[in-house]
């Protein structure tokens, strides 16, 4: 036999038992061309020096991380891990201390650091509403009061006009429902109140507040891709056998994850619980279709029992605020919001993900876990388009203060591990499946 029959033979042969052999299991979870790599801030959490309806109700962050001095340093940060985006909020009691004045020193700064963003190759994702209220708005009623939604529209029409040049992506709202629970029905976060159905009047306005916040952005930049920062638990029956538990999470995975959307792609919503005030939202022109994206904020898992009550589940790993640790849930989060975006024709994108960990012993194995189950579903055909961990740096975390460590860098800037695995990832958009070896959740 000669050299070409051994090679044709032997060609032959790893070809048909390959064939017989199962499929090769992918040995790098590389990510679509384009998906773009980032992280997440809110202002009241990193700028410092901040006067709000937070400071003044006694959660006063003050010097916060210092973000709003040392953008530069944190942006040359961005860049060395390879960044391509970045999500940051505007602080609207900065920007409109009183009623109608707007602080133009405030816009110049603002617009200093999306220039530089731009400069460096970041794009900026900017969101109008993450939590915090100039408190003239609050001493008016806040968002109890519907004709008070004409006050964000008209200051995010004027911001979306000052920054079009500089920004391509806005975010109206971060995470409506926990604002209204945590402020109006837990009582936990400013203004206090315990009130169902005062929090559920506040769902509402934000609701509609989105809408109309949605057309005055567009006005200004037909182009723009606007959405809001949906937060989304992963919540499952207590006992999945039980038909109450799984009727009320069935309810609560409705009122929580999906009433939104729904009203979003509908224009209009009237859901109602005996008992409590129904939300009711006529067919509206500004609501329907008004989203470029879904975006969502996924964390963790809760487990629903009939009554209501919301467990972490027992005896798996949590993060230093007790929160499970459960990237399985990503994925079956991703494929629910998934039905949204098809129903819509629109993308999605993750604008926050992340956890409380100061050690960083359970980061690494979290983020390259969370991005797993991430790129499962884009091999499963969800078009998601990028990624925003939560956070860049230590900061403030709202009621829990500075204990709970989120950052991919301490308050001094020092690079935790989990930066540099963050910068691997990035540089080779994706990462070798051997890393689900190397980093695993340790066993409780
Ligand atoms: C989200 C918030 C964000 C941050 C993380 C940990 O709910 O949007 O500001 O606090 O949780």
């Amino acid at each position: 036999m000669n050299y070409f029959k051994i090679l044709f033979y032997s060609v032959w042969l790893a070809g048909s038992v390959a064939f017989f052999l199962p499929a090769q299991a992918e040995t790098f979870l590389k990510f679509p061309e384009g998906f773009l790599w980032g992280t997440a801030t809110a202002a009241y959490q990193v700028e410092g020096g901040i006067e709000n309806d937070w400071s003044a109700a006694g959660l006063d962050a003050g010097k916060a991380a210092e973000h709003y001095e040392h953008y530069e340093e944190d942006f040359d940060d961005l860049e060395q891990m390879g960044t391509q985006i970045y999500r940051l909020s505007l602080e609207w009691a900065r920007l409109e201390p009183e009623p109608g004045k707007y602080d133009l020193k405030a816009l110049t700064h603002y617009r200093e650091m999306l220039q530089s963003l731009n400069r460096r190759g970041i794009q900026p994702m900017v969101t109008v509403f993450h939590f915090t209220l100039p408190p003239w708005f609050v001493a008016k009623g806040g968002w109890t009061k519907e004709e008070n939604i004409a006050d964000f529209v008209r200051f995010t029409h004027w911001i979306s006009a000052e920054l079009k040049d500089e920004v391509n992506w806005w975010f109206t709202l971060n995470e409506p429902l926990v604002y209204a629970f945590k402020g109006y029905d837990a009582g936990q976060w400013p203004p206090f109140v315990k009130n169902r159905n005062l929090a559920l009047r506040v769902i509402k306005h934000l609701i509609l507040a989105h809408g109309q916040a949605y057309r005055a952005i567009h006005a200004e930049d037909p182009i723009a891709w606007v959405s809001f920062a949906k937060n989304i638990s992963l919540l499952e029956p207590n006992w999945p056998a039980n038909p109450l538990d799984q009727a009320m999470t069935g309810f609560q995975s409705y009122l929580f994850n999906e009433t939104f959307w729904e009203a979003i792609s509908k224009g209009e919503l009237s859901f109602s619980v005996p008992g409590i005030e129904p939300i009711v939202i006529p067919p509206n022109a500004d609501l329907k279709g008004s989203l470029d994206f879904i975006a969502f904020n996924y964390y963790t898992r809760y487990l629903i029992a009939a009554d209501g009550s919301q467990k972490t589940r027992q005896g798996v790993p949590v993060t230093e605020l007790n929160w499970e640790i459960y990237p399985e849930g990503m994925l079956k989060v991703l494929r629910m919001a998934n039905q949204h975006a098809q129903k819509m024709k629109i993308p999605i994108f993750i604008s926050e993900n992340g956890l409380a960990d100061g050690d960083d012993s359970q980061r690494p194995a979290y983020l390259v876990r969370h991005m797993a189950q991430i790129w499962q579903g884009i091999q499963e055909g969800i078009p998601v388009r990028g990624y925003l961990h939560w956070t860049l740096m230590d900061n403030y975390e709202w009621a829990d203060g500075y204990a709970a460590k989120f950052g991919l860098m301490d308050i001094e800037r020092n690079w935790r591990p989990s930066a540099w695995l963050f910068q691997d990832m990035i540089q080779q958009n994706g990462f070798p499946a051997q890393w689900l070896e190397k980093y695993k959740l340790p066993e409780r």
